[in-house]
């Protein structure tokens, strides 16, 4: 009897701001049973960071070279916990701190300081050395895992993305108005799109999604089919 033994792939899902792609890669690596790693999470734990230490203004004006001589007193981790992954920033669970307004007003600032970019690309590149992960984020496909067997890159209207946000938001029992998540969208696609280190972009061979009109359970089966798709290649 012959047995197939199933290779273990990287997978790199891309996309806008709460267009749902830290749910699909969080089901899919669940369901195939790899590593997620949620890139967005360390960009906001450096953020919340920042803010810790008074490294950021009231007008979101990043002291860059206090964060970048800071960046060897971070460390960054991830614990499985029952209510899913939750991010740790020196140990301490900022899984909760690192979602809410105030961080992700700051945190496009701090993703756009080149130095910074290097030294979450290179702990993400660790994570991924031996693959059998999902790794989430803006440039995972240009940038950490060029090389990924699949990519995918997900959108959906601003309108819903702030609707999907909003209510999260609201049920974490936060307080904001739709009108201030639809702007904080706006303005983080914005800069996401037209910075000069790694920009947000779909890579070349990248899958298009748009899910603005999909259900949960339809991008759940579709993510399922592609990654049996890329699988198959390999066989
Ligand atoms: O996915 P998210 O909204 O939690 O990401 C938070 C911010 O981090 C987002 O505004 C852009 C930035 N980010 C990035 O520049 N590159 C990544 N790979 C992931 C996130």
């Amino acid at each position: 009897m012959t047995t197939t033994i199933t290779p273990a792939i990287t997978i790199a899902i891309d996309g806008y701001s709460s267009s749902g792609k830290s749910s699909m890669a969080k089901a899919l690596a669940k369901k195939i049973g790899y590593r997620y790693i949620d890139s967005g999470a360390m960009y906001r734990a450096v953020t919340l960071y920042a803010m810790q230490h008074s490294m950021i203004s009231a007008g979101h004006e990043v002291d860059c070279d206090a964060l970048i001589a800071a960046l060897p007193l971070i460390k960054i981790d991830f614990k499985v916990c029952e209510d899913g992954q939750h991010t740790l920033l020196n140990g301490v669970d900022v899984e909760s701190k690192i979602r809410q307004l105030d961080v992700s007003n700051n945190v496009s600032q701090v993703a756009v300081i080149p130095a910074i970019r290097h030294a979450l690309v290179a702990m993400q590149q660790a994570f991924g050395t031996e693959k059998g992960i999902v790794m989430d984020g803006r440039d995972i496909g240009t940038t950490v895992f060029p090389d990924a067997e699949l990519k995918i890159f997900v959108n959906a209207s601003a309108e819903t993305r702030a609707m999907r946000r909003h209510k999260e938001l609201i049920e974490k029992g936060e307080s904001s108005t739709y009108e201030d998540v639809l702007a904080n969208v706006v303005t983080r696609d914005h800069i996401d799109e037209t910075r000069q280190e790694s920009p947000l972009r779909k890579a070349q061979d990248a899958i298009l999604l748009d899910n603005s009109k999909m259900t949960i359970a339809e991008q759940d089966s579709w993510l399922i089919d592609r990654y049996n798709e890329a699988i198959s290649k390999l066989k």
